[in-house]
């Protein structure tokens, strides 16, 4: 079959004709399911939309980073310890594939990180919630984790290519994450009645938080709708938040711990669990700024940056002296 691809011009001179015709191949190419690359032309709102959305999940992985970290110090045994050090490391290494995914699209990785210490990019929400006990690094795995492959998954098949195939390497990462999530909160769940209690406390604090992880209703969502007609996203908010309410009751009840929601109840009809209302209103505020731990995050994501200067600095002139002077990329 002869693909769009195949006929796509490298880069537009900036003249209106060119633009239109190069509109069309772009359209062609997203409308046939192919992949759009770095070199092809793309609109520049896709360009734009593409470079927010990806920035913000780069800085949610490196933010999600800490509330976990904080129990590498304090967890109850040697494997508990290795694996929790390990799954942090991945949550490192996913925010470095999608910074590199970013630069495909012609913006720095300082400028992103720039972007995200003044304020002026966001992160998940999720994490500034505080982690109060050993068990929310389990509740974490299963529910945040869990959250995360939900939304996640579709976008393996996103239109822009170097995001996409990202999001396959991630989606193998998140999955280990999530299990292990589960396993922690199943050892807890058939502990001692404490370690149970601990557990259940847990669930009921990170339970809401993670359905929020999902975004606005579909009906306030600002973006939902272009972003699926380009194809980067391919399911909508409710969608995928009905599919991680729908996956998480049988594994509550497997783990034998209960999900916070009176209103939660099959729904023969639609082939659906109900679910209660959600607090937007507190979704709203801790996105404003004003979550439990939004100051903490930030200001310690700064001090992490300002720290590792000399490390980068280190790493630049390297490459620069093994690069014959043309390889130093980042600062
Ligand atoms: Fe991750
Ligand atoms: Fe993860």
């Amino acid at each position: 079959m002869a693909t769009a691809a195949a006929h796509r011009p490298a880069r537009a001179d900036g003249t209106a004709a060119d633009a239109t015709a190069y509109e069309a191949v772009f359209d062609a190419a997203v409308a046939a399911d192919e992949r759009i690359e770095p070199r092809d032309w793309m609109p520049d709102a896709y360009r734009a939309t593409l470079v927010r959305q990806i920035a913000q999940h780069a800085h949610s992985e490196i933010i999600g980073m800490q509330p976990e970290a904080n129990w590498i110090t304090r967890a109850p045994s040697l494997r508990r310890k290795a694996i929790l050090m390990a799954k942090v490391q991945d949550e490192a290494g996913h925010g470095l594939y999608l910074y590199g995914a970013a630069e495909t699209l012609g913006t720095s990785r300082d400028e992103l990180l720039d972007k995200l210490h003044t304020g002026r990019q966001k992160y998940s929400s999720i994490f500034n919630y505080p982690t109060l006990t050993w068990a929310d690094v389990g509740a974490i795995g299963w529910l945040v984790d869990g959250a995360a492959i939900t939304n996640q998954v579709p976008l393996c098949r996103c239109s822009y290519g170097p995001y996409a195939r990202a999001m396959v390497r991630i989606c193998k990462e998140e999955s280990f994450h999530q299990r292990q999530g589960y396993e922690l909160l199943l050892a807890l769940s058939r502990g001692t009645p404490e370690q149970h209690a601990m557990a259940q406390d847990a669930v009921n604090r990170w339970w809401w938080p993670s359905l929020m992880m999902f975004g606005p209703p579909d009906d306030e969502s600002a973006h939902s709708a272009q972003s699926m007609a380009w194809k980067i996203k391919r399911h909508s908010n409710d969608e995928l938040r009905q599919r991680f309410v729908d996956i998480c009751v049988p594994q509550a009840q497997s783990l034998g711990l209960t999900l916070p929601d009176p209103d939660l109840k099959w729904n023969e009809e639609r082939g659906h669990h109900d679910f209660g209302p959600i607090d937007w209103t507190e979704f709203w505020e801790v996105l404003k700024g004003n979550g439990p731990c939004n100051e903490q995050r930030l200001t310690q994501r700064k001090q992490a940056h300002e720290e590792g200067a000399w490390v980068r600095e280190a790493a630049a002139a390297y490459a620069a002296k093994h690069n014959g002077g043309t390889g130093a990329q980042h600062a």
